[in-house]
């Protein structure tokens, strides 16, 4: 089959990449889809299972690290497109290890950038699409949102990572004409969201009986976006968005920490048969992030206005579907947690 063009996503086994990756594969036959992955602690070939053989779909292990590696894989593939969301994703982890995330988010960036760059030399309909996040824009106080024009504030080795990511890009479209585009998004929930963050590992938790960790006073407040709604706001602003232009993305959902837990626990009790109040009593304060970020909330009506793009589900029905799909895929949960993943967890905890 000839193809209409051919899409790179990298870090297309992680979380969000493999909800875009089955987005793009399902509804894009006329596109080939590479997946390039290096297949981290975070990353999967699991979390694509259903999709693994479809005939537009390619999988490629490779480190965006690699120069060498990847001026091959441009010369192969002659890509018009890149969605790039290859990244260290935890604050946590940035914070005990900074260089990864250096190596990884700005240099393996700048490594895309540059094969981008090369491969494309002013060639027409090509767009490089840099995934990012809220956290760039710092901390919020108790009022206001983030919107694009947001000065960027970036607060843990993560964040600055991501921001300085985001100027390369920047810096890219204004010095070299580079066609891209960026988005910023709030935090995501939904399945095969690693068991390090928040829900996932409240929901894990809970099943093993063990100790909620709340952080501080847990009354620091994040803005939660269903994971498909990401990806299908990815989708939009892909092929809808202005050239070096940046969107907001986020679902309008502010919880506070604390708050957002006590619901998880009412629900999981309610799912899992125990009397209510159980999962609660599991609720432990421990020692603060360093660092940590207030509040984060976005304002997405330039996404709204501009493109269209809204939320499709709520938050309720969202957070019901995680905590379901959590519940039937025990076997998914035990394959990530086991290994290295222990010794992780017990090191961040017994710190705290
Ligand atoms: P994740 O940690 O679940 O997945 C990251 C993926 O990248 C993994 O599959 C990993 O194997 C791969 N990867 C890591 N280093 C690589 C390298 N050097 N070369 C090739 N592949 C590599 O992350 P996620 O939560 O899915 O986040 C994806 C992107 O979205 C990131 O850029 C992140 O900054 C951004 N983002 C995340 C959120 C969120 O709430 N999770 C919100 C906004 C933006
Ligand atoms: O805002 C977008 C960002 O959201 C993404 O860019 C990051 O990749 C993603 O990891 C996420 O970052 P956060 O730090 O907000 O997510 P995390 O799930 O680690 O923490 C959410 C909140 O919960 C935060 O205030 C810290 C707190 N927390 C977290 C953990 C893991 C706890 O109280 N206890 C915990 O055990």
């Amino acid at each position: 089959m000839r193809y209409k063009k051919t899409v790179l996503i990298t870090g297309g086994a992680g979380f969000i990449g493999s909800h875009v990756v089955r987005l793009f594969v399902q509804k894009y036959p006329q596109y080939r889809i590479v997946n390039l992955d290096t297949l981290t602690y975070a990353g999967n070939l699991e979390n694509l299972r259903d999709i693994e053989k479809a005939p537009n779909y390619t999988f490629i292990k490779g480190n965006i690290r690699d120069t060498a590696f990847l001026k091959d894989l441009f010369e192969s593939y002659r890509f018009q497109g890149i969605i790039h969301l290859a990244a260290e994703s935890h604050v946590d982890r940035s914070i005990e290890n900074p260089m990864e995330f250096i190596e990884t988010n700005v240099i393996g960036t700048v490594n895309l950038l540059n094969a981008a760059r090369l491969a494309w030399r002013g060639q027409e309909g090509c767009r490089f699409y840099h995934v990012s996040t809220d956290e760039v824009y710092g901390s919020l106080g108790d009022e206001g949102l983030f919107t694009e024009t947001t000065a960027y504030d970036p607060r843990s080795p993560y964040s600055a990572s991501k921001a300085a990511s985001d100027h390369f890009v920047r810096a890219y479209h204004h010095t070299y004409h580079l066609p891209v585009v960026l988005s910023n998004c709030s935090n995501n929930y939904g399945p095969n969201h690693f068991p390090e963050k928040l829900i996932p590992l409240i929901i894990n938790n809970i099943l093993h009986g063990k100790p909620l960790p709340i952080y501080g006073d847990g009354k620091y407040a994040r803005d939660w976006l269903w994971v498909k709604d990401h990806a299908s706001a990815i989708d939009v602003i892909f092929h809808k968005g202005k050239e070096g232009e940046t969107y907001n993305i986020g679902g309008n959902n502010e919880w506070k920490n604390i708050d957002l837990v006590e619901k998880l626990c009412d629900i999981m009790d309610e799912k899992t048969g125990k009397p209510q109040g159980s999962s609660q009593k599991l609720i432990t304060f421990v020692k603060d992030r360093p660092g940590h970020d207030r509040r984060y909330a976005i304002d997405a009506s330039k996404l709204r206005d501009e493109l269209g793009w809204t939320p499709s589900i709520t938050f309720e029905e969202g957070f019901r579907m995680t905590i379901d799909w959590y519940l039937t895929h025990p076997d998914w949960i035990k394959n990530v947690t086991s290994g290295a993943y222990q010794q992780y967890y017990e090191k961040q905890y017994d710190n705290r």
